[in-house]
Parts: C-alpha cells; sequence; structure tokens
C-alpha cells in the first residue's frame, strides 16, 4: 500500500495543522511531509516542533517571484495540498500544476463572508456585525481566485444574539476540527 502524502500551508496559530496531526498520528497509510509557512514566527512552527514535523519559512520570492515553491511540491509529489490558516493567494503556476489537489477551508459558509481580507476574525466580526443566526465552515478546491473553487463540504452552526466575535470564532475551530481531517481522509481514499 503506497502512503498517501500531504503538505500543509499554514500562517498562524497552527491548531488546524496540531488537529489533523493528531487524527492521522497512528495511521502509517497517510503522513504529513511537512508544513510550510509564510510567516517566520508563526507559532504552527513551535506546534511542529512539538509534534516532529518538518516546518519550512518560505518569503514571497520563493512563493511568486519565483518557481521554488511550485518545484519543491513537485519534487515531494504530495497527494493532497491543505491549506489550513494560510493567507496568500496561490499563484496560477501552482494551481495549474495540482488541479483538484489543492484545498482550503474557509471560516464562513461560502460565498458569505469570503474574498480578500476576509479571514480568521475579520470573518467572525462582519458576520457578527450582520447579526447572522448561523455560521459555518466551508472546505473547497483552490482555484487562482480568492475563496471561488468548488466547494467540497460545508457544515453550519447556529449562533445566539450574546455570541462575541471570539465565541463565534470558538464554534467554527470546533466545526473545523470535527470535519476538515474527516474530509481530508475522504479526498486521499478516493485517489
Ligand atoms: C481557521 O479558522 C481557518 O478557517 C482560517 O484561519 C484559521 C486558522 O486557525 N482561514 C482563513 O481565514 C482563510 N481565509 P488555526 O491557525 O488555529 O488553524
Amino acid at each position: 500500500m503506497k502512503t498517501k502524502k500531504i503538505i500543509l500551508f499554514a500562517s498562524g496559530s497552527g491548531s488546524n495543522v496540531e488537529n489533523i496531526a493528531n487524527y492521522f498520528k497512528l495511521r502509517n497509510d497517510v503522513t504529513i511531509c511537512c508544513v510550510l509557512t509564510n510567516k517566520r514566527d508563526a507559532k504552527v512552527i513551535d506546534r511542529c516542533n512539538r509534534l516532529g514535523i518538518n516546518a519550512l519559512f518560505f518569503n514571497r520570492q520563493a512563493f511568486s517571484k519565483s518557481n521554488f515553491i511550485l518545484n519543491l511540491l513537485q519534487s515531494l509529489e504530495p497527494d493532497l495540498i491543505v491549506l489550513a490558516g494560510f493567507l496568500w493567494k496561490i499563484p496560477e503556476t501552482i494551481t495549474n500544476a495540482f488541479p483538484n489537489q489543492i484545498i482550503n477551508i474557509h471560516p464562513a459558509l461560502l460565498p458569505k463572508y469570503g474574498g480578500k481580507g476576509m479571514f480568521g476574525m475579520n470573518v467572525h466580526n462582519a458576520v457578527k456585525e450582520a447579526k447572522e443566526t448561523e455560521t459555518g465552515i466551508t472546505i473547497h478546491y483552490v482555484n487562482a481566485h480568492y475563496d471561488e473553487g468548488a466547494i467540497i463540504k460545508q457544515a453550519s452552526v447556529m449562533l445566539n444574539t450574546n455570541d462575541r466575535a471570539e465565541d463565534i470564532a470558538a464554534k467554527v475551530h470546533q466545526l473545523e476540527y470535527e470535519f476538515f481531517p474527516k474530509v481530508i481522509d475522504e479526498l486521499l481514499s478516493k485517489q
């Protein structure tokens, strides 16, 4: 049996990275090759050190002004590339090289609250401001446009009027922890 390879991109705290790593910890058919980050001081790097996962920092030059990251990805031959709280737009050279092999998680029910600048707490603040009665997560394929690739899975959660943006974030994170690893697992099993 061939071991399936995942590469993760993350820019922030990395709690989804940790959750995904824990989900696949005891599985010898799936491995996390590495976590790639564009933030030198991202908390995800500390998590990777603790979890024994390779973490690699890259800059704009490597990502979108040269083919360094593209070449690295191609040489690693991942089965799936997973954006877990990654905030840069993926260059077309990379989306073209990995059609239907890059997925993202967005902390809202797309097409609502998507697009440039809509990430993390910005999303939850906007949901709070609009007095939404529900929010959720969207797991989708990544194409050359922010948050516009085909939707793979959505899940929603009810909101109370007294939920603060932080409470909304916590509810959304719970959904992410529940569904993201399962969706990754399902996609890998279809390949
Ligand atoms: C997650 O909520 C993810 O949905 C969001 O960033 C957070 C990362 O949390 N992604 C976006 O907003 C992408 N537009 P984490 O670092 O704790 O996993």
